[in-house]
């Protein structure tokens, strides 16, 4: 079985700017990868069936994108060939990370060159879509400003930050934040010329912090840490992340996540470190997770798998 990457992304902001009739949200928001992914392993039979032989167990097989996606590559090509995949989660799900669409994406992406579909970046894109607002970038594998529903993609590089990533011990449910009366829907759009200057936030925060409270918790624990710069939810929460102000010191970093770590989950390091992999405590429902971070402008997948192009 050849082994694929999927890794997670964070919102830089995220802004609300409206609403479309069908009810999904218009957005403005950054995308950028960062250096903690999921990993697939994948391999191609000659029966028509997508099997996933190991996976998250608070996701149904059925029910799981990665297995969705190939299914949605068969049905759009007639591919009658098929797929045994293996999903080892670390990225926890409900975190605002993408970890389901970005192995969605990376499912598509790996399939179609091995079923030999033939699909080009912005068909494959397309079918991601309909599996996730989120998608379509992971498909892409560039950093982007983004609009529409968050599908819109234009290329644009960050500088690349380090800093430090907490996700609480909850599963922040998307459709409830943009579901909630109190969110803020007409955020002024700004143009990219304005995202260097721009003020700019997320929308989302302030309704994920008051529904799902240890969202919050995270929020002040990272503004209590100094030379951080000011803490922000990415997507729909609940993982918050910080940028270090002080030039990268991958020591000191790895030392307060460790420190944080400790606080947070009592002192049961050794306890996660010998948890099997794709285990249901990746769902991030039952511990938190503290890292250390870097972002990423080009996503791993499309580094180390395919170079710098799909096509
Ligand atoms: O696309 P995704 O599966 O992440 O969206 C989950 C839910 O979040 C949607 O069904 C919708 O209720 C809400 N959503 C939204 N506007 C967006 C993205 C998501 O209202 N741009």
């Amino acid at each position: 079985m050849a082994t694929y990457p999927a890794p997670a992304k964070i919102n830089l902001f995220l802004h609300v700017t409206g609403r479309r009739d069908d009810g999904y949200h218009l957005l403005q928001t950054a995308f950028q990868f960062i250096d903690f992914e999921d990993s697939l392993e994948i391999d191609v039979t000659d029966v028509d069936e997508v099997l996933r032989l190991e996976g998250a167990d608070y996701v149904d097989a059925d029910e799981d994108l990665a297995v969705r996606a190939a299914w949605a590559l068969k049905r759009l090509t007639g591919c009658r060939r098929g797929a045994r995949i293996k999903v080892h989660k670390e990225i926890p799900a409900g975190a605002g990370l993408g970890g389901g669409s970005s192995d969605a994406a990376t499912v598509l992406v790996a399939l179609n060159e091995l079923w030999d579909t033939g699909l080009d970046e912005h068909a494959l894109a397309k079918l991601g879509l309909d599996q996730g607002a989120d998608v379509p970038v992971f498909v892409h594998g560039f950093a982007a400003f983004a609009q529409g529903v968050g599908d819109e993609l234009t290329p644009y590089t960050w500088p690349e930050r380090h800093g430090l990533l907490v996700v609480s011990p909850v599963h922040v449910s998307t459709p409830r934040v943009f579901a909630d009366a109190q969110l803020t829907r007409n955020t002024p759009a700004i143009t990219i010329r304005d995202l260097e200057k721009a003020s700019v936030g997320n929308d989302l925060q302030p309704v994920a912090r008051r529904l799902f409270p240890t969202v919050g918790e995270a929020l002040d624990i990272l503004s209590g840490i100094e030379e951080f710069e000011t803490p922000r939810m990415s997507g729909s929460g609940g993982g918050v992340f910080a940028f270090d102000t002080l030039r990268y010191d991958s020591g000191r970093l790895e030392h307060l996540a460790r420190e944080l770590d400790g606080r947070l989950n009592g002192n049961t390091v050794a306890k996660q470190q010998t948890r099997p992999r794709g285990s249901a405590s990746a769902d991030g429902c039952e511990r938190w997770t503290v890292r250390p971070f870097k972002t990423l402008n080009r996503s791993t997948l499309h580094e180390r798998v395919f170079g710098a192009s799909i096509r």
